[in-house]
């Protein structure tokens, strides 16, 4: 079932005990989200010998956000309207080195078969007006409780170092000054998220760059072995 329908069901209830059992499916998701994203990691180093991902941070919102969100999309701040309009409840952030590896990962949770992707918003090919880019999925995942199991949604936002580094900037600066800015800083922003996305480009072919001479430079050895005596010892 559906978290919406989880929550009707849960109608009779005191209100405390269905948030707590709301909030014990965002932290569940989460956490099979986080495990899911370890293997992929994990296999990813044992195959090609390296961790496509830096870092991994997850979250779930505070029910002060959560409140603030639904009044600012006008609805009234109940369980039943968080669980129908707010899909960042629990929210996972990877941040990977190469936006190459941003779209490999992507395609790997998407093809998980119990993983269902509600909606994706590419904001690298597409940045938002303030440069934001990073690229961010809704996926819903089945929480196996006791009496059901209930598909809840995580949102998963997938970025380069440098597009986190740039994001977590402009996010300080967007609330020192309330969404506000003066006009130079935010034209001073946007010009920096274009360096962002020279700099990634630039790590990206400087690393397949490395792999390639790697590559030459471990066939040459190679070849260089075929001319020396096949046992050396003794
Ligand atoms: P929210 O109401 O902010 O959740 O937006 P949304 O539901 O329209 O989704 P969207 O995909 O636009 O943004 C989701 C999340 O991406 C936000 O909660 C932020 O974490 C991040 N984000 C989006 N736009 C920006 C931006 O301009 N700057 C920064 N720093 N983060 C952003
Ligand atoms: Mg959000």
């Amino acid at each position: 079932m559906d978290q919406v329908e989880y929550v009707r069901e849960l109608a009779g209830h005191k209100e405390i005990d269905t948030w707590m059992r709301t909030m014990l499916l965002y932290n569940s998701a989460i956490k099979e989200i986080g495990t899911k994203i370890d293997i992929l990691n994990e296999e990813f180093q044992e195959t090609h010998r390296y961790n496509p991902i830096e870092y991994v941070k997850s979250r779930v919102k505070s029910p002060e956000s959560i409140a603030k969100k639904l009044r600012r999309y006008g609805f009234e701040d109940d369980i039943l309207n968080m669980v129908t309009h707010c899909n960042d409840i629990a929210g996972t952030r990877i941040v990977c080195s190469f936006t190459s590896d941003i779209y490999r990962l992507a395609d790997m949770i998407g093809r998980q078969s119990d993983i269902n992707v509600i909606s994706i918003k590419d904001y690298i090919k597409h940045p938002k007006i303030s440069g934001y880019k990073s690229y961010h999925m809704i996926v819903s995942i089945p929480i196996f409780l006791s009496d059901a199991v209930v598909d809840t949604r995580v949102e998963i936002q997938i970025r380069t170092m440098a597009m986190d580094f740039w994001a977590s900037l402009e996010h300080k600066i967007y609330y020192k000054f309330e969404g506000q800015a003066p006009d130079y800083i935010s034209r001073d922003l946007r010009e920096c998220s274009k360096i962002v996305s020279m700099l990634d480009a630039k790590m990206l072919s400087l690393n397949e760059a490395v792999i390639k001479a790697k590559k030459e430079q471990d066939a040459s050895f190679m070849s260089t072995d075929d001319d020396l005596p096949a046992v050396r010892e003794g």
